[in-house]
């Protein structure tokens, strides 16, 4: 499966600055290298758009939907808008979204419906808090993330899931290769277990203070199937270097 770099700005790179990056984001790769999406914030969107032509193949994601389609809900994007802006992907349930915004399982799930609705791809991010991570509650934290969103996607649909340990999230800490390896194993074993015969398909990609220099032994530990990058992926050269670091 060809990896996937994906950049999250976040709260980061309004239109001036994201014309600015895309001025500078010239990544070298050969065919058929990785799958190159970012993530700016839906107002930065039209600018990464007009400066995407040196980079083939880019995909556009906005970092946020609402589950409804239009209505009164101030301040809010849709799926359908997100699609007619020229999106085709969505981040869902990042873990600020989660922990700050306080988004539940259930609000995670209506997303994904939506996403899919639209027809756009969901890039569903899953993830302990170090809390849970040490109190051993890894494995059932991360099934009851995944089961919420299972039913809602239909197995001929493309998702790809992200895993982010949180307190990996903006602190430097990496999960090494092979903890990476470990929740991507047991992320896919549970879909296989659920009954999914798309588990093999879909991409698991780790997220979590990948930088220019973790994001090559990252990509190459086993199921790791690409990287979403926070922090690193505000600086066009970093994120040059995170995207020619993907082997496939
Ligand atoms: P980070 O963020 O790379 O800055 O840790 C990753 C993310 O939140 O997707």
């Amino acid at each position: 499966m060809r990896q996937i770099v994906a950049g999250n700005w976040k709260m980061n790179l309004g239109p001036t600055e994201a014309t600015a990056f895309m001025g500078a984001f010239r990544p070298v790769i050969q065919a058929p290298g990785p799958r190159v999406a970012l993530f700016p914030p839906a107002l930065s969107l039209a600018a990464v758009q007009a400066g995407a032509e040196a980079v083939p193949g880019l995909e556009l994601g906005v970092q946020n939907v609402h589950h409804e389609g239009s209505g009164a809900f101030t301040g809010e994007v849709s799926a359908p808008m997100a699609a007619d802006a020229g999106a085709t992907l969505v981040l869902v349930g990042h873990s600020e979204r989660r922990h700050v915004f306080g988004e539940t399982d259930a609000d995670v799930a209506r997303k994904c419906a939506a996403v899919v609705k639209a027809g756009l791809i969901p890039m569903i991010c899953v993830g302990e808090t170090l809390e849970e991570r040490r109190g051993g509650r890894l494995k059932a934290v991360l099934s009851r993330q995944l089961d919420a969103v299972l039913d809602v996607l239909p197995r001929d649909r493309e998702w790809i899931l992200a895993y982010e340990p949180v307190w990996a999230i903006g602190t430097g800490e990496t999960a090494t290769p092979a903890d990476a390896s470990e929740a991507h194993a047991f992320l896919r074993g549970r879909m296989g277990e659920s009954g999914r015969d798309d588990a093999a398909d879909v991409p698991i990609i780790y997220g979590g203070s990948v930088k220019p220099g973790n994001a090559g032994e990252l990509m190459a530990a086993p199921e790791v199937d690409g990287v979403l990058v926070g922090g690193a992926s505000l600086d066009p050269e970093d994120f040059t270097a995170i995207v020619e670091a993907a082997r496939r």
